[in-house]
């Protein structure tokens, strides 16, 4: 029985992984890597410091940088990132979001956030939607980022639920494969190629498809 929704925010709720993408590409440019959007695509739900790791690696760069220079260019991507947010208001929210967490709400299935994302709080106070949430997973606190399903059953946790009356929604490759591996219902917003790939279950081009008796009617079908 369907309990509780988990969502991704990076490109679930709101246009961020693009900020993601801006930032991360200034970044590498600084230090001569090249950066393009295909490449960009598995650094989706990835940890900040896991990101930085794959960056210079695919640069062919990683053992030239000691832990202090990475946590300078961490920081300095990060501040890149924090204010390209200074721009986003409620009305980023995607389409369809709002209305499905207060469908949500509305038929009594928690909602949870389980973004990788340190500045996820800083996001939905930006977006005025906080108060949805019954839980926002600290991804501080969890030991295996994604792919790992960990930041999934922690959400299923804190929120006192199964993780088989869970859904997970996500964009990225790495998203689908938590979910799925945390024994959820993984629902894929993007490219299709990308979604099924990584197995996930039902798949959505666009937010504004995402409807709440559409997810329960899948949901219950598995
Ligand atoms: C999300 C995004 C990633 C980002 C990660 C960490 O998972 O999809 O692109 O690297 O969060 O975000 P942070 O804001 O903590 O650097
Ligand atoms: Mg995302």
């Amino acid at each position: 029985m369907l309990k509780a929704v988990l969502f991704d925010l990076d490109g679930v709720i709101t246009d961020t992984a693009e900020f993601h993408f801006q930032a991360w590409k200034s970044m590498a440019n600084s230090i001569d890597i090249d950066f393009d959007r295909e490449f960009n695509e598995g650094l989706k739900g990835i940890s900040r410091i896991d990101s930085l790791n794959k960056i210079l690696k695919y640069g062919g760069v990683l053992e030239k940088y000691s832990d202090n220079q990475k946590m300078a260019l961490a920081n300095s991507k990060n501040a890149e990132y924090v204010e390209l947010l200074s721009e986003l208001k409620p009305d980023a929210i995607y389409p369809g979001i709002k209305e499905l967490l207060d469908t949500l709400k509305m038929e009594e299935i928690k909602i949870g956030l389980t973004s990788s994302s340190k500045n996820g709080p800083r996001i939905l106070d930006k977006l005025e939607i906080n108060h949805y949430f019954d839980t926002v997973v600290n991804p501080a606190l969890i030991e295996n980022g994604k792919p790992a399903p960990d930041i999934f059953l922690s959400a299923a946790e804190e929120l006192g639920v199964k993780p088989e009356d869970c859904i997970g929604i996500e964009d990225s490759e790495s998203g689908i494969t938590a979910i799925k591996d945390a024994n959820m219902f993984a629902v894929g917003v993007g490219t299709e190629e990308v979604m099924e790939k990584a197995g996930a279950d039902l798949i959505y081009k666009h937010t504004g498809e995402l409807e709440f008796s559409g997810l329960l009617h899948s949901f219950k079908q598995t």
